[in-house]
């Protein structure tokens, strides 16, 4: 039972993500990085751009980095470059923002799902390699939420089948798996610097990191309309460079990085801790809780309906939202795969239940707890 509508307003609003709060304070620093862009009239690439990209290489821990404009660039530039094509195919999650797929189809390949692990939300390695076929040219899973895959059974996987691995990082700057970075791990990692990421731009941003030099310059020619040289084109290129504005925001923002998602990792901490045991929420599970960057806090309605949860904490100032509502292969978009309701049990059943509460790193302790505690009210926990 969910409690119905409060007499009173409520005490106290949490926003879903409060960007103004997050830029405010740090304004001095981005706002001389900007200056000095707008100075210079740099604004396409430029030395701004080129600082980030050697900042963010060695934060990744790879010799390159590669600045373009989105996130979902990087991914089709990632699979342009390791060559993967029309008769492809590309094994990849059903649960995941609909850009790992689009840059799939983009590339002229088609998109293979398997589904994901029941408590980490993540591409399931023990059904990837049944996936597996003759087209299988690429494994492309996601870090989502902030959590890195099971990635050693992937690249155990992709080494032994000759497959290419692919990271789509977009959601995990900084997590780690086994020590090392997200985004190290694969032959080529995808990031967006969306503004509401972990580690955001002032606008449309992404990149690829890789230690492979051939991948690097390839991307970094595809990205500038295939030059080898001015106005000598050597394959199909794009526009896809990234901006002098967001590479100096981003070299500012990349040195709170990690105390940033440290500040994430204390509230996800004590959503846990404020919501144990509470009834009508499941939590989630941090494979392991030190490498995990929680882009996201969500958590799974249980037993109760989540359309009502969510007007019930709206009423009480909470905003949440969905990541997401339906898996990528069950969309109209997707529909001549021919996949069918009951094709994804674990992506079907988290995406009918997810839902995601406030997270960032700018917010309090009080709004943390008040957050929890009008969950607790909704579901009579009080
Ligand atoms: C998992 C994932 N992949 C890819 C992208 C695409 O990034 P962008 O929005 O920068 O194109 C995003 C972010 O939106 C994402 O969350």
């Amino acid at each position: 039972m969910i409690k119905p509508l409060l007499k009173d307003p409520p005490k106290l609003s949490v926003p879903f993500l409060d960007l103004n709060e997050h830029n405010r304070r740090i304004a001095h620093e981005w706002r001389a990085a900007l200056d000095a862009v707008t100075a210079q009239s740099q604004f396409i690439l430029g030395p701004a751009v080129e600082r980030f990209e050697a900042a963010f290489a060695r934060y990744v821990g790879v010799p390159h980095c590669v600045g373009l404009n989105n996130g979902t660039s990087a991914l089709q530039l990632a699979l342009h470059a390791c060559d993967v094509g029309p008769g492809d195919e590309v094994i990849t999650t059903p649960h995941t923002w609909i850009s790992t797929t689009w840059a799939i189809s983009y590339v002229g390949a088609k998109p293979v799902y398997v589904d994901i692990d029941p408590a980490s939300y993540t591409l399931d390695p023990g059904l990837v390699e049944r996936a597996i076929t003759p087209r299988t040219k690429a494994i492309l899973p996601v870090h989502l939420y902030g959590q890195s895959c099971d990635m050693e059974p992937l690249l155990a996987l992709a080494d032994k089948r000759g497959l290419v691995l692919i990271e789509d990082a977009a959601q995990a700057h900084g997590a780690r798996y086994e020590g090392r970075r997200v985004g190290s791990l694969g032959r080529v990692g995808c990031f967006s610097f969306y503004p509401g990421k972990n580690l955001g731009a002032f606008g449309e941003a992404g990149a690829i990191v890789t230690s492979d030099d051939a991948i690097a310059a390839r991307v970094r020619r595809l990205r500038d309309h295939a030059q080898d040289g001015r106005h000598h084109h050597v394959e199909l290129g794009y526009n896809a460079r990234m901006e002098g504005v967001q590479g100096a925001v981003l070299d500012v923002k990349l040195r709170h990085l990690d105390d940033w998602n440290a500040a994430r990792r204390r509230h996800a901490e004590r959503y846990g801790a404020l919501l144990a045991g509470v009834p009508g929420v499941r939590l989630p599970t941090a494979t392991d809780p030190a490498s995990h960057v929680w882009h996201l806090y969500v958590v799974l309605a249980d037993g109760v309906d989540r359309q009502i949860l969510i007007k019930r904490l709206a009423e009480r100032g909470v905003a949440t939202a969905i990541h997401y509502p339906t898996p990528v292969p069950l969309q109209p978009a997707y529909a001549h795969l021919g996949h069918r309701r009951g094709d994804f049990p674990v992506a079907e059943d988290v995406t009918s239940r997810c839902l995601s509460l406030p997270m960032f790193a700018e917010l309090t302790d009080d709004q943390v707890e008040y957050v929890a505690d009008a969950i607790k009210d909704c579901v009579g926990c009080h």
